[in-house]
C-alpha cells in the first residue's frame, strides 16, 4: 500500500517507519523544513528507543521516504494519515483542531482516485465528521472515506507499541475503507493483535475514555498515596494489595508527582469540555484534572518539610525533567511546576536529564544544568528525583553524601527502600510512604 503520512512527529515519524517496516510505501510529510532536513541527514528529532535504526533499515530499503511536498505525497496514496498536533486551545482548553482542518484542506486539493483519509491525531468526538465535511466542500468530485484509527503508543516504548499493540481500532463504517486498514494492519492482524471495527464516533470518543480512565487510575493512587503518608501506611503495599486483583490490575498504579506529557494533561481536558458542550459532564475527569495540576507544584512542598521549612538561599539538585523516561518529551512534565515552585520559595535550582535537557533549556529560567547526577547533587542541600531514569536507580550515595551540603534524597517515583538510604545516613521523603530519618 502507499501511505502518505502528515505530521512526521512522534506519532507520524514511528508510525510511518513502522508501517514502511511492515512492507508498506511510505512518504511522511511535514511542513518543518529544518525537521525534515535533518532526518534525511540520518538525524532523529525526537528521542525514541530503536527508531534511529528501524528509519535508516526502512529507508535504505526504499520504502520510506521524507517530503515537505504534501500534494505530491497525498496524490500518489491509496491511505493519508493525519498525524499532526492537537494541542489545547489557549483560554479554554478545548483541542484546537486547526492542524487537523489546515491538513484536511491540503489534503482534499491533492486527492486523486479513490483514497482513505485516516485521522490518527487524538481529536474531539465529531471531527472526522467534519473532516469529510471539508474534504466534500472543497472537492465534490472526490472519492474518498475519512476513518478514526486512534494511536495508543507510548513515548519510550513506541515502536514495541505499535508492532504490539493490545488492539487497532478502527472507526469506519465505509467497507473499501475497512478493506484498506485490514491491509495496512496484515502484518499485526497475523499476530493476532484484535482489531475493533467500529462506528466513527465510537473510536473518536474510545480514546480519550482510554486516556481519561489511566489518567484517573494514576491520580487515584496519589489521592490513596496522600492518606497513607498521614496514616502511616505504604501505598507501594497498598498498590501491590490492589492491583493483584484482576479486576483491577497492576499497571498505573505507581504514586508519584502527577501526570504529565503531550497526552493526559491536554486530553483530559478535552474530554471535559466535550462533556461540558454535550450536557453530559464528566465530574470524575474534572476532577482528576484539577487534583492533577495541583499536584506537581505542591511537590515542592515534599523538599520544603525535608529541609525543615526552609528553603530560601539553598540549592537543590533536580534528577529527570522529562514526563517519564526515555523520552525526550518535556510538554507538561511536573519537573516545570515543580522547580519554578522551588525557585518562589527561593531556592537555587540544579538540574541533570540524560536526554531531555535540550528540550527543557528553553522551558526553564535561572536553572544550572549540569553534566551528570553527581555534578548536580554539588553543593546540594536536597536531591531530587522527578523521573525515574534507570540511572538514577543505583546512585552512589556513599559518594553524594561527600559533595552535598546536607544528606537529603526527595524521591518522587519511589525508586529507592527507606531502610537502604537512611542507612547511608539520609533524610529521605518519598512519596506515599513514611518519611525516615537518617540513623
Ligand atoms: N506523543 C504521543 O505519545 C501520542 C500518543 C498517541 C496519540 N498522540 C496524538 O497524536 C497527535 C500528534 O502528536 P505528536 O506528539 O506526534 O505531535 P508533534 O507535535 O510531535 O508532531 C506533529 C507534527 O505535525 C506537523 N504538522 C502540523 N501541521 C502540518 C501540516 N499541515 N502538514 C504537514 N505537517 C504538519 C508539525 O510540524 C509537527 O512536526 C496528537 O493528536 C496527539 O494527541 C500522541
Amino acid at each position: 500500500m502507499r501511505v502518505a503520512m502528515i505530521g512526521t512527529g512522534y506519532v507520524g515519524l514511528v508510525s510511518g517507519a513502522c508501517f514502511a517496516d511492515f512492507g508498506h510505501d511510505v512518504t511522511c510529510v511535514d511542513k518543518d523544513k529544518g525537521k525534515i532536513a535533518a532526518i534525511e541527514r540520518g538525524e532523529m528529532p525526537i528521542y525514541e528507543p530503536g527508531l534511529t535504526d528501524l528509519v535508516a533499515a526502512n529507508r535504505r530499503a526504499g520504502r520510506l521516504k521524507f517530503t515537505t511536498d504534501l500534494p505530491g505525497a497525498v496524490k500518489a496514496a491509496d491511505a493519508v494519515f493525519i498525524a499532526v498536533g492537537t494541542p489545547s486551545r489557549r483560554g479554554d482548553g478545548h483541542a484546537d483542531l486547526s492542524f487537523v482542518y489546515d491538513a484536511a484542506r491540503e489534503i482534499a486539493a491533492s486527492l486523486d482516485g479513490f483514497t482513505v483519509i485516516i485521522t490518527k491525531s487524538t481529536v474531539p468526538v465529531g471531527t472526522g465528521d467534519e473532516v469529510e465535511r471539508i474534504i466534500r466542500e472543497a472537492r465534490p468530485d472526490a472519492q474518498f472515506a475519512v476513518v478514526s484509527n486512534p494511536e495508543f503508543l507510548r513515548e519510550g516504548a513506541a515502536i514495541r507499541d505499535f508492532k504490539l499493540p493490545d488492539r487497532i481500532v478502527v472507526g469506519s463504517e465505509d467497507a473499501r475503507a475497512r478493506e484498506v486498514m485490514t491491509e495496512l494492519y496484515r502484518p499485526l492482524y497475523l499476530n493476532r493483535s484484535a482489531i475493533l471495527f467500529t462506528g466513527r464516533r465510537t473510536a473518536e470518543l474510545i480514546k480519550y475514555a482510554a486516556n481519561a480512565f489511566l489518567a484517573t487510575k494514576i491520580t487515584f493512587i496519589n489521592e490513596i498515596a496522600d492518606l497513607a503518608e498521614k496514616v502511616g501506611a505504604d501505598v507501594q503495599e497498598i498498590a501491590r494489595g490492589i492491583g493483584l486483583d484482576n479486576r483491577i490490575g497492576s499497571k498505573f498504579l505507581h504514586a508519584g508527582p502527577g501526570f504529565g506529557g503531550s497526552c493526559f494533561p491536554k486530553d483530559t481536558l478535552a474530554l471535559v469540555k466535550t462533556g461540558q458542550d454535550h450536557g453530559a459532564p464528566l465530574r470524575i475527569v474534572e476532577t482528576v484534572a484539577a487534583v492533577n495540576d495541583a499536584r506537581k507544584r505542591a511537590m515542592a512542598r515534599k523538599v520544603l518539610t525535608a529541609l525543615d521549612g526552609e528553603l530560601r538561599g539553598k540549592t537543590v539538585g533536580v534528577l529527570g525533567l522529562t514526563f517519564k523516561p526515555n523520552t525526550d518529551d518535556m510538554r507538561d512534565s511536573p519537573s516545570l511546576p515543580l522547580i519554578t515552585a522551588l525557585q518562589d520559595m527561593g531556592a537555587k535550582v540544579r538540574a541533570f536529564d540524560p536526554v531531555g535537557m535540550e528540550q527543557a533549556k528553553p522551558l526553564l529560567a535561572n536553572v544550572t544544568f549540569c553534566d551528570d547526577a553527581y555534578a548536580c547533587a554539588e553543593g546540594a542541600s536536597a536531591l531530587v528525583i522527578v523521573t525515574e531514569w534507570e540511572q538514577f536507580r543505583a546512585l552512589d550515595f556513599k559518594r553524594l553524601k561527600t559533595i552535598m551540603v546536607c544528606p537529603v534524597l526527595v524521591d518522587l517515583r519511589n525508586i529507592y527502600r527507606p531502610e537502604e538510604v537512611a542507612r547511608y545516613g539520609f533524610v529521605y521523603e518519598s512519596v506515599g510512604r513514611a518519611s525516615v530519618k537518617a540513623k
